[in-house]
């Protein structure tokens, strides 16, 4: 978990090589639904494009798809979800029926400016959609807003771990090993 620009996606992915397990990134996925023009595609696109979450009910599903799919795999990192509470009971409900549990909820976290400039940067770098400057900031506030709760949540069940974002990539992925 983390606010956008924070290295939730950057990180997962070295991780996933080290632990050798999936890394799910419901971004990433959903940005390949749009790129196929899928039915999925077509109903997120307006969401991730203003900034704002895309449905539930559409995130459980793929969630649940993907946690079906690697059921035999030792374990999975999941980025990007879950980001509300309701995804959080969601989630929960979906883990007791398939007899799994969750070990750690790691948070990520930097300075409000470091992240708006990480983004402008890769707004540069990728052209991504939503790194758009009124969207990067509208993301930050849905993160505050809807996010940063469920936070409160892994804390208030002993699973926190709280790792500092700010540094080299290299730095950062020490800390969260560390910390796992
Ligand atoms: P998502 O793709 O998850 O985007 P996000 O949370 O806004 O986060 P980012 O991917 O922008 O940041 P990140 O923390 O992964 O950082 P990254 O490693 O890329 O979601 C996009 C949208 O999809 C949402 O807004 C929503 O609409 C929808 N969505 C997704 N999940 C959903 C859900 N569960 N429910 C509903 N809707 C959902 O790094 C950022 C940049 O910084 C990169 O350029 C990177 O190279 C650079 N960087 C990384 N680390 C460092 C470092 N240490 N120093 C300098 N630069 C760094
Ligand atoms: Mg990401």
């Amino acid at each position: 978990m983390g606010p956008p620009g924070v290295g939730k996606g950057t990180q997962a992915s070295i991780l996933k090589d080290h632990y050798e397990i999936p890394h799910i990134s419901t971004g990433e996925i959903l940005r390949k639904e749009i790129a196929l023009n899928s039915g999925i595609g077509k109903i997120s696109k307006k969401y991730i494009n203003d900034g704002l979450f895309v449905p539930d009910e559409i995130l459980i599903e793929i969630i649940q798809d993907y946690l079906i799919k690697f059921k035999n795999k030792e374990g999975y990192i999941l980025d990007g979800y879950p980001r509300n509470l309701q995804q959080v009971e969601d989630l929960e409900i979906l883990l007791k029926k398939l007899n799994q549990s969750i070990d750690v909820a790691i948070s990520i976290t930097a300075k409000k400016e470091e992240l708006i400039n990480r983004l402008i940067k890769r707004r540069k770098d990728t052209g991504r959609s939503d790194d758009a400057i009124g969207i990067i900031s509208k993301r930050q506030d849905v993160y505050w807003d809807q996010t940063a709760p469920i936070i409160k949540h892994y804390r208030g069940k002993g699973m926190l771990k709280e790792v500092d974002g700010l540094g080299t990539i290299e730095e950062i992925t020490k800390r969260i090993i560390n910390t796992i």
